[in-house]
Formats: structure tokens, C-alpha cells, sequence
């Protein structure tokens, strides 16, 4: 939701945290701030806009020099517009303690009220400024900064990450966290604190995660973590296994391009390791037992957005290979429900960035009922998977653009090889029938590379359909969440009207959408399907015959549509529960190309964040 950066060490403070905020843009963009203590003064600079607005007012009037000590923040807004004034740092009344925040403080209009009534001046509209003054009431009364923060936390209610710094201790960035991510950086006389290793991989690899409802207190010369009691607390330090080439541009111009042209690698990286030399699956890493595995009789999927469109996928896949029944919820519905689960239940999680709130709570939602639970995620040191029984995790290296991409692959991929996994576990198809399809899925990263190689038409395509006010997406089997996934890059990056249909609903009422030259893209499954395959040829012939304009994926050599087809963008053929892998490819190269023509920033959209860490 927000991006958070702290720094204690021997280098200017403004680059380091600056630098930073720069690799969490992607977390928000409504406004940017900083907080830099040197001589004993806390200065702050915040500015609404993009980092650039920051930058550009550091440069007019830089900060104070030789501070060795800061923190900053870029926004994604909840609680007040996005404007200078709302921008964090916050402060309190004496301006000697500043406070940034991720998350939501859900009684800060009781707490507001409570120091107003003290006769705090709260100059913002935010729920962070509470936090500013709590703390600033907390040191007056005697405490360090740390035990301040204790204290604070103790009275907030909701999702919080909170770093904060105070006048009189140079020597010491604080923060905590509840529900919303927070990562220390350690490093050489100098330690870091952010939302994600991105902020802080330029300077060291490696990490430290934070707990449910830790204090950490970052000096030059060491961390401590406490609870929010005070008690020492457990953690657990880890390597980062990307470096910093990883979250840079790489001569693309957009993060978007980049990641869409990394999918192969982060396809064969999410296979690594993962298949024996016989042929035979290993998933040792999954922390859940064979045995486990061979007691469950029910499957749900949990997951928002790209994710739940993996999931999606995964049901027919699981069915079909694993002879499980399957349910795909969207987190954000499922916790609200009375979902029938027992410990035989394996709920699933799918989360790229493995913070966002939903998936958490649906997690939770499912643990209360004792289903047994697996996360699969990209991010090393999130919280999915310290909260699930067993992880899987994807891959895909950093993923920055807000529109995921190759992070949606790699879940597929990861899908994928649990559902063959158990089969070859639970023996509902044979060794031989799950080695066949295994070495399938290891020749997918060459596949996506070839499509990868074709997509200038699509380009060509999606630049000459900039003016258009609408596209529909249609796909039946796995193509219908593929539709789904198309129609929902569009949205977010074009900001056009795009819905994706089940292309056997269409006579069910979204027919009638249909008018003269409207773009209709439509996923075709390979002609081995020859039933299915037939049925979406008829309906690309249903809506032609209105008028649509029809934009045909269809696997190589499938002549039996070209008659049906304006424009015929051809893909390998692959097995039909596959194939999600090479059609999605021109779906984000179609949105990626369409928003790009459109003048928009495909890394930024508007009103967007990478990871929702809030309801
Ligand atoms: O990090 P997660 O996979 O949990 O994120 C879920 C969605 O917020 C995410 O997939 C979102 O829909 C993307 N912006 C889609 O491109």
C-alpha cells in the first residue's frame, strides 16, 4: 500500500532513503516525504505527486548535511487526499518526533479526539498524525523512543506498519508492525528498515523478518526486537537470493516490459529443482507430508485479483489431474462467509506479494477452522507464508510493475506441479501419465520465449485499437479465466472498459454488447479439444455475424478459425491446461502496447498499488 524506508549508518541519509522510495514507488505515488535528523534537528520535506516532486524540492532546498539518520515514505492514501499536508512524515506539536505509517489505524478518530481534547493542534487529515503526538505525549512523560512505540502500539487498533524518529535520539530509528509488512536490512555499520529488501538490496542482502506485533530498535551497531511488551522476540534472518540488477529497469523502459520478457526465466527458475532426475516430483519444501496430502478431500483457492485468476486455472487442473473437488474464492468474499471446512480441507492461498490483506484474512478465516493451509507465494519473509502450514514459492524474482505478469505465470507453474504432485501422491493417474506431463511443463519456458518472439503484430494491433472505448475478452475451459486476466490488464493500465466472458455465457445476455467493430479477443483451445475447440468456433462466428471485430488466439497450424478471424495471432500448441501459459503473453503485450500508445505509465496506473495491505 505505502512504501517505508529507515536508515541508520555513515552515508547521507537523504540518498540512501531516497533511493529507496524510489524502488517502492510502485507500493504508491500520491506523495512522497522524508524525515532526517543531524545536529540534534529533525527536518522533514514532503511533497503530493510523484517521488520526482520530492526530489525536485530536496534539490531547491536540500537538507540539512551530514544526516547519517532518516526515513521516508511513498503513499498510496487512504485516509485524507492525497496533498502535501496529508503527505507523511507526520509530526507532533513540538515538530521533535515524526512517524510514517502503512496500513490503517481503525480508532483513530477516538484517539484524535482524546488529544485534541489534551489540546493537540492535528494539522492533517490523516490517521497517522495520532501516532505523532501519542508518541510525542509518551517521551514527555519519561520514555525512550522505543518504549514510547511500545506503548503506542498497545492502544492502536487495525493494520500497521510505523517507523519513527525523535529529536533527542540520534542514534536510533524505531519501528513496529501489526498485519502490514516490515523488513530489517542488515548491514555492515549501517542497518535498514523497509517495506520490502527492494528499498535496501543495493546495500546488503541480507535480512531480517519481523514478526506479528514486534518493536524493532535499529542502531548502527544492531537490532533488537521486542513484542510490544517488551519481552525479546524471536527472528529469523535470511539471505535474499536476487540482487539489485533484479529490481532495475535493465535498459527497458518500463518495469512492465522487463518482467514481461523475464517470463521464461521465471518459469524455468519456478521449475528448478522441483523435478527429479526420474522424472518424479519433489516438493519437499511444502512443510505438509505426503500422508497430509493423501487425507485431503477438498480443496479451496483464496486469492484476489491476478492471483484469483490463477486459481482459476488451478480448479480444472486439480480436478483433472488430482480428481479433487476444487472451490476458487475470492479472499476478500471468502472471510465474510460460513465456508463448510474441516481438517481434511486444504485451503490454498495464491498471493504474489503475500501481504495483501484479503489473502491474510482469509487465511486466518480458514485457520480458525482447522483446514490445513498452503501459501503460495514470491516473496521470500512476507507474512502468507509464516501464517499457512506449508509454502510454495514462486520464482519469479521482484516483481515491481503494479500489472502482474511473470509473477502470474510462475503461480501457474506452481499450481501446476501441486496438482500433478498429488497425483502422483494420492496415485490418481499413473507414474508414466505424470512423468509424460512433467517434462511438458519443463519444455513451457522454451514456449513462451517463441511467443514471446511473435508479438509484434499484437503491438501493431493494440496501438491501431487506442481509441477504442471497449474490448471483450472470451474463453471457455481455461481459456474463460485467461479472458478474465486479458480483460483486467486492460482495465488497470488502459483504463478502458474490458470484461472478460465464459464464451458459452455470451448467448446468456452479454450478446447483446455486441455492436458493429467492437474488438473481441478470444482464446481458443487447442483442436485435440475438439468439442470444446468447435464451440468457441461457433461462437466466434455468432458474434462476427453482429458486427465484432474478432481477435482470434488460437494455436499454431489451427486453420479452422482463420476464416472467422480479422486478426489471427497464433501461439505453440501445448496440452489444453497449458495453454494459459502461452496465451496470456499476448494479453499483456496487448495491454502493455494499448496503455503505452495511450500516453499512460504501465508501472503507475492510476489509483493503483502493487499490494493492498488493506480491507
Ligand atoms: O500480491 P497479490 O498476488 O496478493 O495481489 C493480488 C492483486 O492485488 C493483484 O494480482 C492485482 O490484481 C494486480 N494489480 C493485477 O495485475
Amino acid at each position: 500500500m505505502c512504501g517505508i524506508v529507515g536508515y541508520v549508518g555513515s552515508k547521507p541519509a537523504v540518498d540512501v532513503v531516497v533511493d529507496g522510495l524510489a524502488r517502492l514507488e510502485y507500493r504508491g505515488y500520491d506523495s512522497a516525504g522524508v524525515a532526517l535528523l543531524a545536529d540534534g534537528e529533525l527536518a522533514t520535506a514532503k511533497r503530493a505527486g510523484k517521488l520526482v516532486n520530492l526530489r525536485n524540492a530536496l534539490a531547491e532546498e536540500p537538507p540539512p548535511a551530514g544526516s547519517t539518520l532518516g526515513m521516508g515514505h511513498t503513499r498510496w492514501a487512504t485516509h485524507g487526499a492525497p496533498n502535501d499536508r496529508n503527505a507523511h512524515p507526520h509530526t507532533g506539536c513540538g515538530g521533535t518526533v515524526a512517524v510514517i505509517h502503512n496500513g490503517i489505524i481503525e480508532n483513530f478518530a477516538a484517539l484524535r479526539a482524546e488529544l485534541e481534547e489534551r489540546g493537540h493542534e492535528l494539522v492533517s487529515d490523516t490517521d497517522t498524525e495520532a501516532v505523532a503526538h501519542l508518541l510525542e505525549e509518551e517521551i514527555k512523560d519519561g520514555a525512550a523512543l522505543p518504549e514510547a512505540l511500545r506503548r503506542v502500539c498497545r492502544r492502536l487498533e487495525g493494520a500497521f506498519t510505523l517507523v519513527a524518529m525523535e529529536a533527542g535520539d540520534p542514534d536510533t530509528v524505531v519501528g513496529a508492525r501489526r498485519n502490514s509488512p516490515l523488513v530489517v536490512g542488515l548491514g555492515e555499520g549501517e542497518n535498514f528498515l523497509a517495506s520490502d529488501v527492494s528499498a535496501f538490496i543495493a546495500h546488503t542482502r541480507n535480512a531480517m523478518e519481523l514478526g506479528q506485533d514486534q518493536v524493532v530498535e535499529l542502531r548502527r551497531d544492531g537490532v533488537t526486537v521486542t513484542d510490544f511488551d517488551g519481552k525479546p522476540a524471536e527472528v529469523k534472518e535470511y539471505h535474499v537470493d536476487w540482487d539489485v540488477s533484479a529490481a532495475e529497469k535493465g535498459g527497458y523502459d518500463y518495469f512492465m516490459l522487463k518482467e514481461i520478457a523475464e517470463q521464461p526465466r521465471a518459469v524455468a527458475d519456478t521449475l528448478l529443482g522441483r523435478i527429479g532426475t526420474d522424472g518424479r516430483l519433489t516438493l519437499d519444501e511444502m512443510r505438509i507430508t505426503d500422508e497430509e496430502l493423501r487425507e485431503v478431500d477438498k480443496i479451496i483457492i483464496v486469492a484476489c485479483g491476478t492471483s484469483y485468476h490463477a486459481g482459476l486455472i488451478a480448479k480444472y487442473a486439480i480436478e483433472h489431474w488430482a480428481g479433487l473437488p476444487c472451490e476458487v474464492e475470492l479472499a476478500s468474499e471468502f472471510r465474510y462467509r460460513d465456508p463448510i471446512l474441516s481438517r481434511t480441507t486444504l485451503v490454498i492461498a495464491i498471493s504474489q506479494s503475500g501481504e495483501t490483506m484479503d489473502a491474510l484474512m482469509a487465511v486466518r478465516h480458514a485457520r480458525e477452522q482447522h483446514a490445513k493451509l498452503l501459501g503460495i507465494c514470491n516473496v521470500n519473509g512476507s507474512t502468507l507464508p509464516r501464517e499457512c502450514d506449508g509454502v510454495l514459492y514462486t520464482h519469479a524474482g521482484p516483481e515491481i510493475a503494479v500489472a502482474s505478469t511473470k509473477a502470474f505465470l510462475t503461480q501457474l507453474v506452481a499450481v501446476y506441479l501441486i496438482a500433478l504432485y498429488l497425483a502422483q501422491v494420492r496415485g490418481t493417474k499413473w507414474g508414466d501419465e505424470v512423468f509424460a506431463m512433467v517434462q511438458l511443463l519443463a519444455a513451457m519456458p522454451e514456449k513462451v520465449e517463441k511467443v514471446l518472439e511473435t508479438m509484434e503484430p499484437v503491438r501493431e494491433l493494440a496501438r491501431s485499437l487506442a481509441g477504442e472505448k471497449s474490448v471483450l475478452f472470451l474463453g471457455r475451459h481455461v481459456g474463460f479465466p485467461v479472458a478474465l486476466e486479458g480483460a483486467l490488464k486492460l482495465k488497470e493500465l488502459a483504463y478502458m472498459h474490458a470484461e472478460g466472458f465464459a464464451a458459452g455465457e455470451l448467448k446468456h445476455g452479454p450478446i447483446a454488447l455486441i455492436e458493429e467493430g467492437l474488438p473481441v479477443i478470444v482464446v481458443v483451445p487447442p483442436r485435440a479439444r475438439d468439442v470444446l475447440h468447435d464451440k468457441i468456433v461457433s461462437n466466434i462466428q455468432e458474434i462476427r455475424a453482429r458486427g465484432a471485430r474478432t481477435i482470434v488466439i488460437a494455436e499454431d497450424g489451427d486453420t479452422s478459425v482463420a476464416p472467422y478471424a480479422d486478426t489471427l495471432i497464433s501461439v505453440p500448441a501445448v496440452p489444453t491446461l497449458l495453454q494459459p501459459l502461452v496465451t496470456t503473453v499476448p494479453l499483456q503485450v496487448f495491454a502493455c502496447e494499448l496503455a503505452t500508445a495511450k500516453g499512460h505509465d504501465v508501472d503507475q496506473p492510476r489509483n493503483l498499488a502493487k499490494s493492498v495491505t488493506v480491507e
